[in-house]
């Protein structure tokens, strides 16, 4: 038990909980490795404390930045920027006039993110507006073409979110979804804490929507992949 307990901590502190550290850490070894922005930011934001977990892992970030370029979005949308990570990997991934929407609710951490993006020279296409996601969302006119967007705030919204953005997702866009596993207690029946609940409700909604197709990928806490049909 204390070993399963030892193992769940380190995977835990990398971010990634389906794989045991050697194959963390050669997967890593074998990505494009981080620059010194994301490791100045994954530096910073690992001195918030427990925190520092909410932050996607870096393989993750490789994998938003890919999919970003390869949809060639211009109209980006991510819900729960934090210190900025999943923000930069997008940014990072779009063409130079293209812009990201960041929302979120906290401007402590939203500071670390900002600074970190000009560092980058990626904060001309990112506007971050701080107010509840939904709200921001609910507010794009329903003619605003959404080709990427990447939902990771608090899970009892995910269902709304999802809706918000679907109603606006361009034909080829992207709906990346991030914590679908949410380390496992979505299969764990013991698990009925508010957020396994909404996460787990999240699946199913997409699992009976017919004009969507998801790919959930089991990298880092699980992320869902989606598009209109
Ligand atoms: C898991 S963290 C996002 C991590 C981020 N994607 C990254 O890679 O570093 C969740 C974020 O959602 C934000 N959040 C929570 N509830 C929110 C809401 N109702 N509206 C907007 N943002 C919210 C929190 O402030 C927090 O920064």
């Amino acid at each position: 038990m204390k070993k399963i307990r030892d193992l769940l901590s380190k995977k835990t502190d990398r971010r990634s909980f389906f794989l045991d550290e050697n194959l963390v850490e050669y997967i890593e070894e074998s990505s494009t490795a981080t620059d010194q922005v994301q490791r100045s930011l994954i530096e910073e934001t690992s001195t918030l404390g427990w925190v520092s977990r909410m932050q996607i892992s870096h393989d993750q970030g490789n994998f938003l930045t890919m999919l970003v370029k390869a949809t060639q979005a211009q109209f980006a949308v991510e819900v729960g920027t934090f210190t900025g990570y999943s923000a930069l990997a997008i940014a990072r991934g779009l063409p130079a006039d293209a812009k990201l929407l960041c929302c979120d609710i906290s401007e402590d951490w939203t500071d670390i993110a900002r600074r970190h993006w000009r560092e980058a020279g990626v904060e001309d296409k990112i506007d971050l507006v701080l107010a509840p996601a939904l709200e921001t969302l609910d507010e794009l006119p329903l003619t605003q073409n959404i080709d990427f967007a990447f939902i990771d705030a608090d899970k009892k919204n995910y269902i709304n979110y999802y809706e918000s953005i679907l109603s606006r997702l361009s034909e080829n866009g992207l709906i990346v979804v991030d914590n679908v596993l949410w380390s496992g207690r979505v299969v764990d029946a013991n698990a009925n804490d508010h957020d396994t609940i909404a996460i787990r409700e999240f699946n199913e909604h997409i699992r009976n929507d017919a004009r969507v197709s998801c790919s959930m990928l089991s990298i880092g806490d699980g992320v869902s992949v989606i598009q209109k049909i």
